[in-house]
């Protein structure tokens, strides 16, 4: 008798043990147009804390620049800024559709170390954003114990490229903090209740686990960026910024901008592409960001309209500004309405006037 209760003792601690574990859910995020490329943000969460700057090497981030715009940090934060223990960053990175899944485009690729197993590089390297078997398929590793120090694998990081109700969104990989509600998250992010169950397939909202990756659509600025743009579509999400056009414009999006892309030229960096940065004017004295004219309700702008291997290109546009200034009653997350509400802002007609500006081209 005392040995079956003390088998079963051990039974009932080794089960409750591994119910202790966290069960990892694999997120994949519905990606419909195959071959669509897009950026998309990611959270990463070290529970140790660590610096901006091994996040920007983990994940492969071209530019630390890229990495404080995504969480809307002062533009002059340096690299080895603290992050706290199990505080979210946001990470930007390209995204593609294929199959009906978006997965990041073969980056972040991983160089394993003398030691390391493709369980602990998903679930505490990349923070459990992956599964190890979701890092077996696409890299093609048949034995997931054989693993060799030096190889390079690429971690699949979930995404999407989708529209969401007819809207512009960047896709945000959200980590499930414990506590929190489909509802409160749903407020957090602009969004509602129903769009994030649907969107992510879940039909029970008390079923969200701490830990897991939520598909978050965040509201995209629109912009005038020409479809033969080199950075089409400029999806910019709200409360955050970006630099493009080699870094010779900075464009943030605030929900506050009546959910217009604001852009200027920027000097901040160093071009990428080219010796120095191409025009970016509408005319003399008239650059990207100025206003020329405005009243109560319409205001006429040099708008950012994109760029090529070549020149940067502006346009004169009219924006409305009237339904910004009407007084708003709704409470924010109030609810359905919300979503439904997502304004559709619509555009005083364009001036015709596109300013195509080609400066002496001092590439490479
Ligand atoms: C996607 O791209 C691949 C490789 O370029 C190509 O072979 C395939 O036909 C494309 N599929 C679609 C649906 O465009
Ligand atoms: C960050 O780096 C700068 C120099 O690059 C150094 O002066 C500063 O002390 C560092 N800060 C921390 C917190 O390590
Ligand atoms: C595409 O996805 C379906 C299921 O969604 C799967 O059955 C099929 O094998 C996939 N095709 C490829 C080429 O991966
Ligand atoms: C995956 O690996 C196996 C064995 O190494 C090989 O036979 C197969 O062709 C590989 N498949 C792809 C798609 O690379
Ligand atoms: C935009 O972001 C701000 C700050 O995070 C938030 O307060 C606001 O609700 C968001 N607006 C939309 C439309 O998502
Ligand atoms: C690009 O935009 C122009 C008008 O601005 C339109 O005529 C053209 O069809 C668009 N091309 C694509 C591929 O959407
Ligand atoms: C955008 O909003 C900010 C803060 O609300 C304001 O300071 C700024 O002037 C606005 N920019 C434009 C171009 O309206
Ligand atoms: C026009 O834009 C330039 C560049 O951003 C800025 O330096 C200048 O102050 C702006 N002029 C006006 C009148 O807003
Ligand atoms: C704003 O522009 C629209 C058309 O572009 C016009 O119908 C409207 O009257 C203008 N509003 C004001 C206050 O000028
Ligand atoms: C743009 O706005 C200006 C003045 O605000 C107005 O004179 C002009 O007609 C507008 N252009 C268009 C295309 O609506
Ligand atoms: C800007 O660059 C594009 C592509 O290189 C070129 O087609 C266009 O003519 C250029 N614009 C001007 C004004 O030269």
């Amino acid at each position: 008798m005392g040995l079956v209760k003390f088998a079963t003792t051990i039974f009932t601690v080794i089960t409750l043990l591994g119910s202790l574990a966290p069960s990892q859910i694999e997120a994949t995020f519905k990606c419909s147009t195959t071959n669509a490329t897009c950026h998309s943000l990611v959270d990463y969460k070290n529970p140790k804390g660590t610096t901006l700057r091994y996040i920007q090497t983990l994940f492969n981030v071209k530019h630390l620049q890229d990495i404080l715009g995504a969480n809307n940090l002062p533009t002059n934060t340096i690299g080895n800024y603290s992050v706290g223990p199990n505080e979210a960053i946001k990470v930007p990175f390209p995204c593609k559709c294929n199959n009906g899944t978006g997965l990041s485009n073969h980056v972040p690729v991983y160089t394993i170390k003398a030691g390391d197993g493709l369980y602990d590089i998903a679930t505490t390297t990349f923070a459990g954003l992956v599964t190890f078997p979701q890092i077996q398929e696409v890299n093609n590793v048949t034995d997931a114990n054989k693993i060799t120090a030096g190889d390079k694998l690429w971690i699949p990081l979930p995404c999407s490229c989708d529209e969401v109700g007819g809207e512009s969104v960047v896709h945000y990989g959200h980590i499930v903090e414990s506590g929190n509600s489909v509802e409160g998250i749903a407020n957090k992010y602009g969004t509602t209740q129903q769009l994030l169950l649907s969107l992510n397939g879940i039909s029970d909202p008390k079923s969200l686990q701490a830990g897991q990756v939520l598909d978050v659509p965040l509201k995209a600025c629109s912009s005038n960026v020409r479809n033969d743009s080199l950075d089409f579509p400029l999806l910019v999400a709200n409360a955050t910024y970006i630099y493009t056009a080699n870094n010779c414009v900075k464009c943030k999006c605030d929900s506050s901008n009546n959910s217009i892309l604001q852009c200027e030229p920027s000097s901040q960096f160093k071009p990428t592409k080219w010796s120095i940065c191409p025009s970016t004017q509408c005319s003399s004295n008239l650059f990207i960001g100025n206003i020329t004219s405005m009243d109560s309700c319409n205001s006429t702008a040099c708008d950012y309209a994109g760029y090529t291997s070549k020149n940067i290109s502006t346009v004169l546009a009219n924006h409305s500004t009237c339904a910004a200034v009407a007084p708003s009653g709704s409470e924010p997350g109030s609810g359905a309405s919300s979503s439904s509400t997502l304004q559709v802002w619509v555009w005083s007609k364009l001036f015709i006037l596109i300013h195509f500006i080609l400066f002496s081209v001092y590439l490479f």
